[in-house]
């Protein structure tokens, strides 16, 4: 089926906002600093909310929106790298929490490139007829180290999701394209999470007493990734749709940092208004970022139906992914 409508769309976001000040007592770092190389002035810290509940926020307000019975959702993907719990997974907790009693529910880990890879997995998983909700969920305030002031800085906690049906009666909302790819032998410049490992047989290794849960990153690497791969990406995917950039009302790209999307605008001759932004508010929340943005459009009336729309995410892994859709 190329039918892919997105019918609801929406955002959750911790109450706690932290201003780029407040961070200077914890690291030595200035809002100066964080606005001009990254666009951030705040972000959202989760502070009694976790990666379910917020996922679930999510999850009832796309129902209410749409107003469709919790039994009619058939799919529940959550991407997420920063759940609550290794098992149960999120989308499974999000299925009870609402009464999905039909639907399958699984958790899918692709970083900041997450949703983008959940659009590709509904878009081929769902029937004529059926339904989705796709929800990027992340508390990655969790994997910070808040005394390092080259990754503490970037990252916020949110979440945002869509309810999308493959009903074929529906006349707006179309698949056109995509392209993913994978470049594992880079993943070392970004990792956060290494689980421990302490059974009784354990044996002391280099990388086991070098306890990486917390974000380490070489951030210019990653830059550099992300300026290459991310024009390279949205090409392939505009070459399989068969549109050139000009066809597209926005590039819903992952929000990691201002000045990757003006390199990217820069690199594609995209205009201002094609290239909506809101790090400034809530930092880079990985998987939840271009779903938080996209509700904020639609609520803000900057997309209509029949509208061509890129999503791009890009991150750990690492990964790139795109996806072009008719809204
Ligand atoms: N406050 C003040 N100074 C700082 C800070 C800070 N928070 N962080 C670094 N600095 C200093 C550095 O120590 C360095 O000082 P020096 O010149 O005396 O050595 C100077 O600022 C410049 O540091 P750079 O790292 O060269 O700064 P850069 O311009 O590269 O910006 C940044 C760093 C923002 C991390 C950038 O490289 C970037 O955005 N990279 C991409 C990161 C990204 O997208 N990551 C997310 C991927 S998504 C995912 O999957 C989770």
């Amino acid at each position: 089926t190329t039918n892919f409508s997105i019918l609801a769309s929406a955002k959750a976001l911790p109450t706690t906002q932290v201003m780029n000040q407040e961070l200077t007592q914890l690291m030595p770092t200035s809002d100066n600093w964080i606005k001009q190389r990254t666009g951030i002035r705040s972000r959202h810290i989760a502070t009694t909310e976790t990666t379910t509940s917020l996922a679930v926020s999510v999850a009832q307000q796309l129902l209410h929106q749409s107003q469709l019975a919790a039994t009619a959702i058939d799919l529940i993907i959550v991407a997420t790298m920063s759940p609550d719990y290794l098992t149960p997974a999120t989308a499974p907790q999000v299925q009870a929490a609402i009464g999905a009693e039909q639907a399958i529910a699984f958790d899918i880990n692709v970083a900041c490139a997450g949703f983008v890879y959940g659009m590709q997995l509904v878009h081929q998983y769902l029937q004529p007829g059926q339904t989705a909700l796709l929800i990027g969920s992340e508390t990655l305030s969790r994997l910070v180290d808040w005394h390092d002031r080259s990754t503490a800085v970037l990252f916020g906690d949110g979440a945002g999701g869509m309810l999308i049906s493959a009903n074929p009666s529906l006349m707006t909302g179309r698949w056109l394209g995509s392209h993913y790819a994978t470049f594992g032998t880079d993943g070392h410049y970004l990792t956060a999470g290494q689980q421990p490992r302490v059974n009784p047989w354990s044996v002391a290794t280099d990388e086991a007493d070098d306890n990486r849960w917390a974000f380490q990153m070489n951030g210019r690497r990653v830059y550099d990734f992300a300026t290459k791969q991310v024009p390279r990406s949205i090409e392939q995917a505009l070459m399989q749709a068969d549109l050139k950039s000009s066809d597209i009302k926005a590039f819903v790209l992952h929000q990691a940092n201002a000045r990757i999307v003006a390199s990217v605008g820069q690199k594609l001759n995209l205009t201002s208004a094609q290239l909506p932004l809101n790090i400034a508010q809530y930092g880079n929340t990985a998987a939840a970022s271009e779903p938080i943005l996209f509700a904020e459009m639609v609520a803000q009336q900057q997309v209509q139906r029949g509208d061509k729309l890129v999503f791009t995410g890009f991150g750990g892994g690492l990964s790139v992914g795109s996806a072009v859709i008719e809204y």
